[in-house]
């Protein structure tokens, strides 16, 4: 049943309205266990909930909207294969990517033989880069998923880099970003990775084609050592004389997708034992989200709170704050997971929404956050939510730093929840600002898995409740069309039957 006629949803609004008066301060002093009931330990992840405007009155009733939507039969639906993207016809399965080899029987047990069987030599590929001196330079070519998540990965994961080599990323069609890029590099060290799912899109064609170029124009002959695609749509590769390919599946989501072939940068970056890693942590979260009790599933939880937000406290976005240079663009990444995936204005069946679906997501590294728009967040007439996350171990020696960075997150979270009274006004932060915090032990493979797997399964669990499609993109395509629409018109100078903004603009470029 659709969430909004649900009975739960009717409940949830009653609550909501008397939410208007919730206090985390008061919540604390009325409930000393409030932390144990609102904070738990999953593969990986300690997170606490507590200082977030929920109580377990409330998620037990966003429990009851779950049951009375099927999130649990959608999450099974999806782990056995189903077609659950009906409008672009697939299964969805990024989760298979990080299925032990032999684990499942069944009609799963033929697509997982392929996952394994794609996965070793790709890592064996990886390991011949990685043992290849004379290749410095790896420059990975895409855009979107098909980028932000090797490029996340690969930061994140810097400690664990291999030494003597630089990975870059080429994303945007702007062509300052490849020139810029190739200045630096030698053809005969350098390896591009042609990273597209679909190998069609016009920002990774053009970058590939120029790349080609450069390659060639230096002296470079030898495309098979130096260029390789990643994608699910090889014959095109091919015909781009690219014959060094790693495919992947329809079922993978291109934001879901940095556990497929699209992670051989992370694979050469970090080898193939931290790949597997990487693996092994998504698929304990995977587990978790299977198998634990609904009221003690930290992605439900998550999903569901960010439902309740949404919806009946009306909070339209939420800044991810991660406390952890190398996690820099973690916001980035969880802005496509997130808005790409439920950004959507209409339910399964193609029905216009009367509710809201994907907040706004945004963010930067703590503590640089602190001294731009945390101003906003404390005292700023809108509510925003924030997603804290922090590693308790560094990888560096510079003690006081890292104490200092933790003092600081942990603060940051108690002031926006304690606030400070002063009558003059200026001087008052009313707090009762709500924010989560998660918390890994360390930033290793397994750890980063854990806590991408973890995303993407609250996103599931709002896009289920929501009763939207999570896993197409509709979305992007007009864009696309009329950007090949006005890029013919550029070398014309053709305006005809432009709108007048349109028209006045394309003759201003020219
Ligand atoms: O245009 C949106 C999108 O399709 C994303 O979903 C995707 O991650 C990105 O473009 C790149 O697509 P591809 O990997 O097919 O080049």
């Amino acid at each position: 049943m659709r969430c909004d006629q649900t009975a739960a949803w009717q409940s949830l609004h009653h609550r909501a309205e008397a939410f208007a008066g919730f206090d985390l301060r008061t919540a604390f002093a009325a409930d000393v266990q409030r932390v144990d009931g609102l904070s738990q330990t999953v593969p990986h992840v300690f997170a606490d909930l507590s200082k977030n405007h929920v109580d377990a009155g409330t998620e037990a009733l966003l429990q009851e909207l779950a049951r009375q939507t099927g999130l649990a039969a959608h999450r099974d639906a999806m782990f056995r294969g189903e077609h659950i993207n009906a409008t672009e016809d697939r299964a969805v399965m990024h989760w298979l990517l990080r299925q032990p080899e032999g684990s499942l029987s069944g009609d799963l047990a033929a697509p997982l033989k392929l996952v394994h069987d794609t996965l070793r030599p790709m890592l064996a590929y990886a390991e011949q880069v990685r043992a290849d001196a004379q290749i410095t330079d790896v420059v990975n070519i895409g855009i979107g998923g098909s980028d932000l998540g090797p490029q996340m990965a690969v930061l994140a994961l810097q400690d664990f880099v291999i030494p003597g080599k630089r990975f870059h990323f080429v994303s945007n069609v702007d062509g300052h970003e490849l020139a810029t890029v190739l200045q630096g590099l030698k053809a005969e060290n350098t390896l591009f990775l042609i990273a597209s799912k679909t190998f069609t899109t016009i920002e990774t064609m053009t970058n590939a084609r120029s790349a080609l170029g450069w390659f060639q124009s230096q002296g470079g002959r030898d495309v098979a050592r130096h260029f390789a695609a990643l994608t699910t749509n090889v014959a095109a590769a091919a015909e781009m004389g690219i014959t060094t390919t790693f495919g992947f599946w329809d079922w993978v989501g291109g934001r879901y997708s940095v556990w497929s072939a699209i992670g051989l940068p992370v694979a050469i970056a970090i080898g193939g034992q931290g790949f597997k890693d990487l693996l092994a942590g998504a698929h304990e979260m995977d587990q978790h989200f299977q198998t634990a009790p609904m009221e003690r599933n930290l992605p439900v939880r998550l999903g569901l709170l960010d439902v309740w937000y949404r919806n009946f406290l009306n909070f339209t976005s939420r800044s991810i704050a991660p406390y952890h240079s190398a996690l820099r663009r973690v916001p980035a990444y969880l802005q496509q997971l997130e808005m790409e995936s439920n950004g959507k204005r209409v339910d399964r069946n193609g029905l216009a929404l009367p509710y809201g679906t994907s907040p706004v997501l945004w963010g930067e590294p703590g503590t640089n956050g602190q001294h731009a728009y945390f101003q906003m967040l404390h005292q700023g007439t809108d509510v925003v939510p924030l997603e804290f996350i922090a590693v308790k171990k560094p990888t560096h020696s510079l003690k006081e730093h890292h104490e200092l960075l933790l003092a600081n997150v942990i603060a940051q979270a108690q002031a926006l929840m304690l606030g400070q009274f002063d009558d003059g006004g200026h001087k008052h932060f009313s707090g009762n600002r709500p924010s989560t915090f998660l918390l890994l032990d360390e930033l290793t493979p397994a750890s980063l898995g854990a806590l991408i797997a973890l995303q993407e399964h609250r996103v599931f669990v709002s896009g289920s409740v929501w009763g939207i499609n999570s896993f197409d993109q509709w979305g992007v395509e007009l864009g696309k069309v009329l950007a090949k629409d006005i890029h013919a018109r550029i070398v014309s100078g053709d305006t005809s039957g432009l709108d007048a903004s349109t028209a006045a603009l394309l003759q201003r470029i020219r």
